[in-house]
């Protein structure tokens, strides 16, 4: 049996198709990823699966259960830490867990054993007894997963769990989020951030204005594009570049030029080092990698993950390749 089932999942605000025809399934005790920038519709789609709000059509079947027919089984059985962490500031960390165990109608004592069980894995003991009001962006987030954790559900859902956190804080939640997977949990998780996909997801959507617009591994992502990326970086005027070796695309990004390799990609390495010999040109940098989640994501909707606005005619002619 699938942990999560959606077909041609549609839902519109008036008449604004937020998201559009999205199927997609997760085995159980797998990682899905679905991989967007702001507005995509991922939002929207946990709240559909949370029972929040109505599809306009298809449908949402969790371990088998209809979500529209019977919302109340479903709800039992999904945990969900939200965008927004949900904290309530008034209360400490422990209260906090304590509540939401009581609306999962835990008995008060295994309630107090698994918040207490759950502060601890989440580095929170010492803060355990102090008021949410007083913790940081990265200690919320963390008690928001934990809250998640309390039912002991089978699927969670995960809602950019680590946007605005500090690297070291990331690292962090990525880690309890594979120990809940290893604890046999299925676990939905939104995110904008690539590299948090590629390390975290079994299977990768990625969805774009409402619409998957491709799913794989992360590998297979990747193959998708075929061949190697050589990227380089020289003293030399980006007209000059341009001249010299018109295939490559200049990235404002990082300030590097990009160039689509053959397969293995050396000759073609060995070749740019020989021209800018010649040229007497300073190379800064030059190498060769495996295309990465930010490639593909460039080649399939012509804008990047972080990217807030879309500009997709202008992004296409500087497509990194
Ligand atoms: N209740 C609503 N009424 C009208 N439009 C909505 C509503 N909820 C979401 N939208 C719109 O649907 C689109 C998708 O929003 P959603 O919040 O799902 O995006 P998201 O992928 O979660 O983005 P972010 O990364 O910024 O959280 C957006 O254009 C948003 O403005
Ligand atoms: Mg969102």
């Amino acid at each position: 049996m699938k942990a999560v089932e959606i077909k041609n999942l549609t839902i519109r605000f008036d008449d604004f198709t937020a998201v559009d025809k999205v199927s997609l399934e997760i085995e159980e005790g797998k990682i899905y990823g679905l991989l967007g920038p702001n507005g995509a519709g991922k939002t929207t789609i946990i709240r559909a699966i949370s029972t929040l709000i109505e599809p306009s059509n298809g449908s949402i079947k969790i371990f088998g259960t209809n979500v529209a027919e019977h919302p109340g089984d479903v709800r039992k059985t999904i945990g969900l830490a939200g965008q927004y962490a949900a904290v309530d500031e008034a209360l400490t960390g422990l209260q906090n867990l304590e509540m939401v165990g009581r609306l999962y109608h835990l008995p008060s004592k295994l309630v107090k054993q698994r918040s207490l069980e759950i502060l601890q894995r989440l580095s929170l003991t010492d803060a355990a007894h102090k008021r949410v009001k007083t913790y940081s962006g990265g200690m919320r987030r963390r008690l928001d997963l934990g809250a998640s954790l309390i039912g002991h559900a089978k699927f969670v859902m995960l809602d950019e769990p680590t946007t605005g956190l500090d690297p070291r804080t990331r690292n962090e939640l990525w880690s309890i989020i594979r120990e809940i997977q290893k604890e046999g949990s299925t676990i939905l998780l939104t995110t904008q951030y690539l590299d948090e996909a590629d390390t975290l997801a079994d299977t990768i959507g990625i969805i774009d204005k409402g619409k998957k617009v491709a799913e794989g591994t992360a590998t297979s992502l990747k193959n998708k594009l075929g061949g190697n990326v050589i990227q380089f970086s020289v003293k030399a005027s980006q007209d000059k570049v341009q001249k010299l070796v018109p295939a490559a695309e200049f990235s404002k990004l990082d300030e590097t030029w990009r160039l689509k390799a053959d397969k293995d990609g050396a000759r073609d390495l060995v070749k740019l080092a020989t021209l800018f010999d010649k040229q007497k040109i300073k190379v800064e940098e030059l190498g060769i990698r495996r295309p990465s989640l930010d490639d593909v994501f460039l080649e399939l909707t012509g804008h990047t993950a972080e990217d807030q606005v879309v500009k997709p005619a202008k992004a296409k002619k500087r497509r990194r390749r």
